[in-house]
């Protein structure tokens, strides 16, 4: 198990790079076994998560090559064989492999997908996009067989814009006869990412980044080179780390256009951005005033950052609230803000947020991956020393995060205990 220990209190300085998106590369690694050829992804994210991918490719017997941010995977000699709970379990983003093998093969056997315990998480728009094309679904001891003779295009409308739906329905779709038309789509940036693989594939995608997507089934996918793009979760973390903490800090390499509703957030509290093509710099400003967020499907603002934007909002002056409303249980790094300091109820998914108040350094625990990044920058804002444990849930989706902030000049280290 392994601890992360912060000695809070310090400006932070100079830059930050992000890397390419998690959310992205865990669906273009599955993605890539749709393709007959070589497939080369640059910009990958060296996190558990892409690890534990590339571990199920293994599996299938796909070659695998990774040197630094590259993966190349030749799937020519995959077997469509049963992938087992342990290795489904690893991580929510393992379920890209139900529509990358159906839509290969017209058969796959998984179990559930693990993942952060954020809420229910249930995958029944998936099973119903997959039975809209034709699949049978069967549900065997949490195992989940999904099989077709043929996958035909049809409509389909997800009741709700659910970001892994859209998908795994994209990737069972782009071989199936005739067309299908995804309506309700998730518009995240992720989704046009891998679009945009598909389509170097040599899919027929149209649509990807609006709620109606249209797919035309292709019988043949080839060789292709692409870009994963920068991770924007990854990039409002830093931003919101440097309107904590900041002095000039800049978060580079990234697409401000992604995190806009999060940047006309932090506007209206009172920071000061200055917003480039590719990045942002940020600097801590006294007298915040608070705000009210809501989490949203994109553009919205992303449930993903309203954990990491919280201990911010407990330097505003007054009561801030953020109501989420993706996922029922995202609320678990708030006993631990208060044990730091922090004001902050809970009530019918809506935290209240009292500030300014001062936190002060002690133990916590990173309950998922987001709760993780707000727990971190709690500790940097923080007087005296945090030590998180958990700190794999971190790992899972931030690169190199212990070098990143040490390089601006924070007090942070990963030990084992
Ligand atoms: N939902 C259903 N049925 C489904 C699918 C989703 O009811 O079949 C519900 C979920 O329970 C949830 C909501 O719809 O309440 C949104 O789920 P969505 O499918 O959009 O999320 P996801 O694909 O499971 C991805 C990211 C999450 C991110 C969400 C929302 C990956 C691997 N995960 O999850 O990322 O929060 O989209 O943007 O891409 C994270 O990075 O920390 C993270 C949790």
């Amino acid at each position: 198990m392994k601890l992360l220990e912060i000695n809070g209190g310090k400006k932070l300085t100079g830059t930050i790079r992000v890397s390419g998106a998690k959310n992205s590369a865990v669906a273009l690694i599955p993605a890539a076994i749709l393709s007959d050829e070589e497939v080369t992804i640059c910009n990958v994210p060296d996190i558990t998560d892409t690890e534990a991918l590339c571990e199920i490719l293994s599996f299938l017997g796909a070659r695998v090559k990774r040197a630094s941010e590259t993966i190349v995977i030749d799937s020519k000699e995959i077997e469509n064989k049963e992938i087992p709970a342990t290795l489904a379990k690893k991580l929510r983003a393992s379920y890209y492999f139900m529509g990358a093998l159906l839509g290969k093969y017209k058969k796959v056997t998984m179990s559930l997908p693990g993942g952060c315990s954020i809420g229910a998480r249930p995958i029944n728009l998936h099973l119903k996009g997959f039975e809209a094309l034709g699949a049978k679904v069967t549900n065997k001891d949490n195992c989940y067989i999904v099989e077709a003779d043929e996958l035909r295009g049809n409509n389909i409308y997800l009741d709700f814009a659910s970001v892994g739906a859209t998908i795994n329905i994209m990737l069972a779709a782009v071989k199936a006869k005739g067309k299908t038309i995804i309506d309700n789509a998730a518009k995240e940036p992720e989704i046009v990412n891998v679009a945009t693989l598909l389509n170097n594939m040599g899919a027929k995608i149209r649509g990807a980044g609006t709620s109606s997507i249209e797919i035309e089934g292709v019988d043949y996918l080839g060789k292709c080179f692409h870009e994963v793009i920068p991770d924007r979760i990854e990039a409002g973390t830093y931003v919101i780390l440097g309107a904590a903490v900041g002095e000039n800090l800049k978060v580079d390499n990234i697409i401000p256009e992604h995190i806009e509703s999060l940047t006309s957030k932090l506007e209206e509290m009172g920071a000061f951005l200055d917003i480039g093509s590719d990045y942002i710099i940020v600097s801590r400003q006294d007298n915040y005033k608070s705000i009210h967020v809501k989490t949203q499907t994109y553009p919205g603002f992303p449930t993903d950052l309203q954990q990491p934007l919280t201990p911010l909002l407990t330097a505003c002056k007054g009561q801030s609230k953020i109501e989420e409303t993706i996922y029922e249980n995202r609320f678990m790094h708030i006993p631990y803000l208060n044990s730091m300091g922090a004001d902050i109820r809970v009530k019918n998914q809506t935290s209240t947020i009292v500030g300014p108040t001062k936190l002060t350094g002690c133990d916590v625990v990173a309950t998922d991956l987001r709760a993780g990044a707000s727990l971190v920058i709690a500790g940097l804002m923080a007087e005296g020393t945090t030590k998180i444990t958990n700190v794999e849930h971190i790992l899972r989706g931030y690169e190199n995060i212990v070098e990143k902030l040490t390089n601006v000049g924070a007090k942070v280290e990963i030990r084992e205990i």
